[in-house]
């Protein structure tokens, strides 16, 4: 599978995103973190190197399950101790149940059509559904190596992915579902925005 240099390697993925997330790297993770019980389960959608799990949820005994298209990252959740599995997200096929049904930083990977992947996570979840999607585009940062990163760097194995979300557009995207959304908020310094739905 060929994939942009970001997504080659668990190692080379983590040191972009701190490079690209700088000081509120942790807190992005944290975030979620904080909304998943000890000992409940979890499903996280393009889980990546899985680094919620080693670094936070691993601890609360969380029974996680990583799913990503990319068998490298998902071999490092196995070594890690979760549970993972290969799995490409634009399917139909239905998801694993779990408390908790988590996506982040990944939804743009579905647009221009995100509606089938969160309804599938809604019949997953028994509890809530857990999205934090990025608003501030890296394609307009300041920074010509971050805005490379950002426009050219999104080919996770099923080719280059140009259209992002703002805030203003995921906002109406998830006006759609009404009252299942209990809690909407700018995480990680106003790079992302938590979207916390009714299973
Ligand atoms: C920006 S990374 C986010 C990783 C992790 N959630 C995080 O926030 O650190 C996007 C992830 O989505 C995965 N991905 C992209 N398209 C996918 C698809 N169709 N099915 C499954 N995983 C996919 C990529 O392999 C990559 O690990």
């Amino acid at each position: 599978m060929r994939t942009s240099l970001i997504y080659r390697n668990g190692t080379v993925y983590e040191v972009l995103m701190r490079a690209l997330y700088g000081r509120h790297y942790t807190a992005r993770y944290r975030a979620i973190a904080e909304l998943i019980p000890e000992g409940a389960s979890a499903i996280d959608l393009c889980c990546g190197p899985a680094t919620l799990y080693t670094r936070y949820l691993r601890r609360k005994s969380v029974v996680y399950t990583g799913l990503d298209l990319n068998e490298r990252f998902v071999a490092r959740v196995v070594e890690a101790g979760g549970r993972g599995e290969v799995w490409n997200l634009r399917s139909d096929d239905a998801l694993p149940p779990a408390d908790y049904v988590i996506m982040q930083a990944s939804l743009y990977h579905f647009l221009p059509e995100p509606r089938p992947v969160i309804d599938r996570m809604l019949a997953a979840a028994t509890k809530q559904v857990i999205i934090a999607e990025p608003v501030r585009n890296l394609a307009t940062s300041n920074n010509p190596v971050l805005a490379t990163i950002g426009k050219r760097f999104t080919d996770a194995g099923d080719g280059e992915q140009a259209h992002r979300f703002t805030e203003q557009t995921l906002d109406e995207f998830f006006a759609e579902y009404g009252p299942r959304v209990v809690r909407q908020s700018l995480i990680a310094g106003g790079r992302e925005k938590l979207y916390v739905l009714t299973a």
